[in-house]
């Protein structure tokens, strides 16, 4: 993956919901890490990011077939590093 493709994906299609790493459609599910950790199917990890934008859930819709894969990677380990260097 490739953080500044990710950080372009991230701004053309996420951040309309998850400015700055927030939740405008659900407050709590923000993309920090203490809520990646409470509401992500599955572990803090790439591969549960990135399993959730492939699918969605709830009021998220997947990505999966708008995005390629290298764009859905990209944008995963973004997010992922973000979170995980309190970077948001
Ligand atoms: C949750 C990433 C686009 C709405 C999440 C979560 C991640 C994520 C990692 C889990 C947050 C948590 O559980 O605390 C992304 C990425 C996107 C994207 C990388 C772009 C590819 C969007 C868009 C919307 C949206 C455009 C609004 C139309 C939501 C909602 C949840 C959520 C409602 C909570 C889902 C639930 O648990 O029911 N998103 N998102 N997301 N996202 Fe997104």
């Amino acid at each position: 993956g490739d953080l500044t493709l990710g950080q372009q994906v991230f701004d053309n299609n996420c951040a309309a919901c998850h400015m700055g790493g927030q939740n405008s459609v659900q407050p709590e599910k923000t993309l920090q890490k203490a809520a990646l950790e409470q509401y992500l199917e599955g572990d803090f990890s790439v591969a549960s990011i990135t399993t959730q934008v492939e699918n969605g859930k709830g009021a998220m819709p997947a990505w999966s077939g708008r995005l390629d894969s290298d764009e859905i990677n990209s944008v995963a380990e973004y997010v992922f590093k973000q979170a995980n260097g309190n970077l948001w």
